[in-house]
């Protein structure tokens, strides 16, 4: 793989800045965007009022564990615009999710929030190796989803030529690939795998493509994932995460010379990680739920917002900014089966430690009886795999995930294309246990 380090002078000063300047213009920030958001949408207002702190009280960054927190239920019951702190003709864009499970959420920006967006996904494209003049295939998905537009932002700012491919008609995305010669695609991992995919049914040697790195996120994937892809592709695969409500791609993005976890773009997202039951913050170090609070945003400002997202906070490394590990999953995709906590992530991993199975899968609950039952739907790896080696995998793999989680799964094998594939971000669980 080709050494796509950063030249230091290339990045943003304050990347590489001292911790206490990194800490002063956060707390400037900080007083700034409370104030903002207290003066300018009633919600926090009144949830201000109601928790008893009023922006004044913050002297420190400490304080701000004195304010009360933002859910997900706060932006549906504000639908649609309630919690911009802006009037709408400001606004220069509105994302939104696609509101499947319920009310979407809606988000928006002015052009100043347009251009801080541009910047720190541009940062994280740069972290990532590419430069001005690199080519880049952007496999997000564009529209109301913050992910191809996003990247689009910081491309543009980084001076790249990119390729709107979005995601979808997976033929035409190697085909694209192999006659435009991108160094760089940004695609969910997933997505990256029916891409893979595509590239066996046509016969072509993903390792001889032009792509020297891809930016992988908006779903968890783990670092035996990367292995994977990075053998696969012959390039780097690097982490990037994000979420709508705090801005969409780049809040945090993983550099291409460490690949130790995911540098916060701390002078525009406070971070806290705090004890999901108690609501307090931990240590850092210490796993918990990632907390965001927005230091720049004019048009929808967000005070401690609960992702729901599980990692922990590390120091900075290759830059000063500190680092979040890879997102192990969603305290909603959590699953607990008889008294064991279990993430998909932890499936994948096991999976993907057995050769004759496919890394793609989906995580079958019922409840036939008392007791939730979990099935791992999986796939073989190629179509030359008799019965016997079929049986074989599916021990192996319910022995190793009996070794590593601790709980007995029934495994089903499907042949090659049995499991749907993403073009987006996949669709791990399935849940019947509220079938009839
Ligand atoms: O997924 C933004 C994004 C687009 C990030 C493209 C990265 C790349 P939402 O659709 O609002 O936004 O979904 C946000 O996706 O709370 C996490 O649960 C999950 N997620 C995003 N990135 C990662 C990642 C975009 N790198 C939700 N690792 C978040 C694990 C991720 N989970």
């Amino acid at each position: 793989m080709k050494d796509l380090t950063p030249a230091r002078e290339t990045l943003d000063p304050i990347e590489i800045a001292s911790r206490d300047e990194i800490s002063a213009l956060q707390l400037d920030r900080l007083k700034w965007s409370l104030r903002h958001a207290y003066d300018n949408v009633p919600f926090y207002r009144k949830s201000f009022d109601d928790a008893g702190v009023h922006p004044d009280d913050l002297h420190d960054l400490s304080d701000l564990a004195k304010f009360p927190f933002t859910v997900k239920t706060d932006l549906r019951d504000n639908y649609p615009f309630g919690m911009f702190a802006v009037p709408r003709e400001q606004l220069a864009r509105i994302h939104a999710s696609s509101g499947t499970t319920g009310q979407p959420t809606v988000v928006g920006y002015t052009k100043t929030d347009l251009e801080n967006w541009g910047s720190v996904v541009a940062r994280s494209l740069r972290a990532a190796g590419l430069k001005p003049g690199d080519m880049l295939h952007n496999a997000y998905g564009y529209g109301l989803f913050t992910g191809g537009l996003g990247i689009h932002l910081g491309a543009d700012k980084l001076g790249i030529s990119t390729v709107p491919i979005s995601g979808g008609m997976t033929p035409r995305q190697v085909r694209l690939i192999e006659d435009f010669k991108p160094n760089g695609i940004t695609v969910t991992p997933s997505y990256a795998l029916s891409i893979l995919d595509e590239y066996a049914r046509q016969g072509i040697n993903p390792r001889q493509s032009s792509l020297d790195v891809g930016i992988f996120g908006a779903e968890p994937w783990t670092n035996a994932m990367r292995t994977e892809i990075e053998q696969a592709f012959g390039m780097h695969a690097v982490d990037i995460y994000g979420l709508s409500e705090i801005m969409g791609p780049g809040v945090s993005s993983e550099c291409v010379e460490t690949k130790d976890g995911l540098h916060i773009w701390e002078d525009h997202f406070y971070p806290e990680v705090i004890n999901p039951e108690t609501g307090q913050p931990v240590a850092d170090g210490e796993t918990g739920e990632l907390v965001f609070t927005s230091l720049t945003k004019e048009a929808f400002p967000i005070i401690r917002y609960r992702t729901r997202d599980l990692t922990r906070l590390l120091a900075g490394s290759a830059r000063s900014m500190r680092r979040m590990e890879k997102v192990t999953g969603r305290s909603d995709d959590m699953i607990i089966l008889r008294g064991v906590n279990v993430f998909p992530t932890q499936i994948e991993e096991a999976l993907m430690t057995i050769p004759d199975l496919a890394p793609h899968f989906q995580i079958e609950l019922s409840k036939p009886g008392r007791m939730d039952k979990m099935r791992v739907l999986c796939e073989c790896a190629h179509l030359d795999i008799n019965a016997n080696a079929r049986s074989a995998a599916a021990a192996a793999l319910a022995g190793q995930i009996k070794q590593t989680i601790g709980i007995s799964v029934q495994i089903d094998v499907s042949d090659v294309g049995g499991i749907p594939r993403s073009e987006g971000k996949a669709v791990r669980i399935i849940d019947k246990r509220n079938d009839p």
